[in-house]
């Protein structure tokens, strides 16, 4: 039954994605634990996606309940413009140690989106900063996913779903095809060389473009990126908002690489999936950019929200238990039990590729004709299943068990079984 609450106050919410003349209304939730979301009817679902891929340690991890009710007691905010706290600084000298390389320095911001933003206004600044004023242009790539502000949308591919309404009216950026082979590396390394004088630098996802389709390269793919950035002296932007924090097996993807972006976007399960929180993080060269007697060389950004100390006591916890538990064990665990128990899909007649990597288990059909009934037949499953175009997906917490991943992956194979 629905609850009293959800009627009379449903009207007034805006959902995202969603059209809110026709859309079904959403479950009604009222607690999660573990990989459990639990509805105002007393079901439970088994959760397949952690809450778009932030709860990596399953929902109310005791550690970092602790340690944001602790900091709830001392201090839930206090504006980070002439003021510091222990919280963030800890957070950003953790930051710096476990990212490759000397990504040292951090400039925290409240979401995914915006973390890119400030990483594609660090870039071009970083420019300006040194008198070039030509160079503020991006190299993107097709089947990428950046966030849904405008300059994040700028970089994403133009004909992904959440972007294409708005194609032609973005600031203009170069989406390009990544360098998979020869021949689409013989294009980028061309389109490269021809318009680097313009070019701020170039942003990726590195090995999994998430949102626009779950979509995987290989770390040679990487490399070339970080060659041709390196011969043209451009930036390169890893945007790990999804990636970051194990889910592809290293603790970040450019790790699998070898490689290390000059900037790097952190969120997601940056908080265990907890608070809202963002990063930008920035190698010396480019903080070096900024340091001036000039005041205009400064980065000139700062959300209101920015380091909030309760999202950075969630964040030190979770570091925590990244340190004290093996999460990247469990990881590949997860990768095996993916392969194994997606693997039925593979002889479905609608399904066109099952694939894995890390914690991320996809199954591409050929089409979905109906998203709704498909989503509503997860739920029924006693699953918790988001598929988006013709993408089904597993993300699910690191902490998953054996049994509840068994139940996952089961459900999406007597789920697409009969789905034509
Ligand atoms: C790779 C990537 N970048 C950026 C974003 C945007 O993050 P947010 O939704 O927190 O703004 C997302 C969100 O899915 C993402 O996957």
């Amino acid at each position: 039954m629905t609850p009293d609450w959800f009627t009379q106050d449903f009207p007034h919410i805006w959902l995202p994605y969603t059209q809110m003349k026709t859309c079904a209304p959403p479950l009604a939730v009222t607690q999660t634990h573990g990989t459990r979301i639990v509805l105002e009817d007393g079901r439970e679902l088994i959760d397949g996606i952690a809450s778009w891929w932030t709860a990596c340690h399953g929902y109310n991890h005791p550690h970092i309940r602790a340690a944001v009710a602790s900091q709830l007691e001392l201090m839930p905010h206090v504006m980070f413009g002439g003021l510091a706290h222990k919280p963030a600084l800890t957070l950003a000298a953790r930051l710096a140690k476990i990212l490759p390389g000397d990504l040292d320095h951090v400039f925290f911001s409240d979401s995914g989106s915006v973390a890119v933003e400030v990483a594609l206004k660090m870039a071009t600044q970083y420019w300006l900063n040194q008198s070039v004023r030509n160079r503020h242009t991006f190299v993107a790539f097709k089947g990428g996913y950046h966030g849904d502000t405008i300059a994040a949308m700028s970089v994403s591919d133009p004909d992904e779903g959440m972007h294409a309404l708005f194609a032609g009216l973005l600031p203009e950026h170069h989406i390009i095809d990544l360098p998979r082979d020869d021949a689409s590396t013989a294009a980028f390394d061309t389109f490269i060389a021809q318009h680097a004088d313009e070019l701020a630098g170039i942003i990726i996802e590195p090995l999994v473009q998430g949102a626009g389709g779950m979509l995987f390269h290989d770390t040679a793919v990487l490399r070339r990126v970080r060659e041709a950035a390196d011969r043209h002296n451009l930036l390169l932007i890893a945007d790990e908002i999804f990636t970051g924090f194990g889910r592809t097996g290293t603790m970040f993807a450019c790790e699998a690489a070898g490689i290390v972006p000059d900037i790097i976007t952190l969120s997601k399960a940056l908080t265990g999936g907890t608070m809202a929180l963002a990063a930008t993080v920035a190698r010396k060269k480019v903080f070096e950019a900024f340091w001036s007697d000039k005041a205009e060389h400064a980065l000139m950004h700062g959300p209101t929200f920015m380091a909030n100390p309760l999202a950075c006591a969630a964040a030190n916890a979770s570091l925590d238990l990244f340190d004290l538990e093996p999460r990247l064990a469990q990881v590949k665990v997860i990768a095996e039990a993916l392969e194994n128990g997606l693997a039925p899909c593979r002889d479905f007649k609608g399904v066109k590729d099952v694939r894995v990597k890390g914690a991320i288990g996809v199954v591409e059909m050929k089409k979905i004709e109906d998203l709704n009934t498909l989503k509503k037949r997860f739920v029924d499953a006693g699953v918790w299943v988001r598929p988006f175009n013709n993408i089904v997906y597993l993300t699910p917490a690191l902490t998953i068990s054996e049994g509840d991943l068994a139940q996952l992956t089961g459900a999406i194979v007597q789920v697409l079984e009969k789905t034509p």
